[in-house]
């Protein structure tokens, strides 16, 4: 398989905030790969060294065996990214804005008005294309913000949240457009914190919290770093060391006062669980029980919840 991205213990600091921490990965042609991260993990800040925006700190990326410190111009002109924040002019139409994207990527004449129409069929934006972008919903909005990194037909594309605050059938259709893309030999990197779009959506997943990589691997590798166990939490009154007691033998993922995780077989040995804390009188508030999946191992490698 041929190599399109690799990136190599990347860093970048903004004064004292250490946004990405040795960050490593790669990525293989038409592969689509997940950056799944909560608020601030620094998705963007990744993005933005791989699109040449920013600089790193240090580390290195390779793009199509290109060097992007030598190389930047020339990668991205094989490069479509679509940022997070929605770049288009409101008083433009949406056809004038691809023609306007389409024509800083070197496009012109008849061939950019072909792919600025090609881009809004894909996202089924033709019949509004003439109107002012100021007048769409947000969902055509994060639509055209789609097409708009799409009109030069990139190898490599980009995507930082593109489904951000639209509706599940706005969401279902840019999903599409995206598997589309990768089925066609494009090489896609998708960031996102919905859990089940990178479980849905992405061939290879990199799980990023912090500034740094915690796991990637496929869906299911990444399952198999959970056991395969599920894993229960429990709140309420007791300390670290009371429940300790109680449950011995128990494969602890974390414990604290107040709250522990513990990994299980199967879910029905949770009432066990329970049972053995109710009869040393411990008081439990509340209990939330997982099956492996990628929520769980999101948990376990970075020790905190990314809800949806
Ligand atoms: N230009 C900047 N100046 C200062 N700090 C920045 C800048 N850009 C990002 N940061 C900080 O770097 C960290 C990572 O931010 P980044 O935007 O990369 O996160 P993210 O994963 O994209 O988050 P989100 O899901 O909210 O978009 C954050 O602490 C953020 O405040
Ligand atoms: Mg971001």
């Amino acid at each position: 398989m041929t190599e399109m991205i690799t990136v190599k213990e990347l860093n970048k600091s903004f004064g004292e905030v250490r946004a990405v921490r040795g960050i490593s990965f790669s990525v293989a042609q038409g592969e689509i790969f997940g950056f799944l991260g909560p608020n601030g993990a620094g998705k963007t800040t990744t993005i933005s060294m791989l699109s040449g925006l920013l600089r790193p700190d240090s580390g290195s990326i390779t793009i199509d065996g290109m060097d992007m410190a030598s190389r930047g111009r020339d990668i991205r002109r094989i490069m479509g990214v679509i940022p997070q924040e929605i770049a288009l002019y409101d008083e433009l139409s949406g056809r004038d804005n691809l023609l306007f994207w389409g024509g800083l990527y070197g496009l012109a004449g008849g061939d950019l008005r072909d792919q600025v129409d090609r881009a809004l069929e894909l996202v089924e934006l033709t019949d509004r294309a003439k109107d002012a972008v100021r007048t769409y919903s947000g969902g055509m909005k994060r639509r055209i913000n789609l097409c708009a990194g799409l009109v030069h037909s990139p190898k490599i594309i980009l995507l930082d949240e593109p489904t951000l605050g639209i509706d599940p059938q706005a969401r279902i259709r840019i999903l599409e457009v995206v598997k589309g893309l990768a089925s066609e030999g494009r090489t896609v990197i998708y960031t996102t914190h919905y859990l089940e779009e990178a479980e849905q959506l992405c061939d290879r997943i990199a799980i990023i919290d912090e500034g740094t990589v915690h796991a990637s691997g496929t869906l299911a590798e990444l399952v198999e770093l959970v056991g395969g166990k599920v894993m229960v939490s429990v709140t309420g009154d007791f300390s670290a060391d009371e429940a300790k007691q109680v449950l011995g033998e128990a494969e602890f993922d974390h414990i604290s006062d107040g709250e522990l995780r513990v990994k299980l077989l199967d879910r029905d040995q949770t009432g066990r669980l329970l049972g053995g804390l109710f009869s040393a009188g411990l008081h439990v508030d509340g209990v939330a029980i997982r099956e492996p999946s990628l929520e769980s191992v999101f948990l376990q490698v970075t020790g905190r919840e990314l809800r949806d």
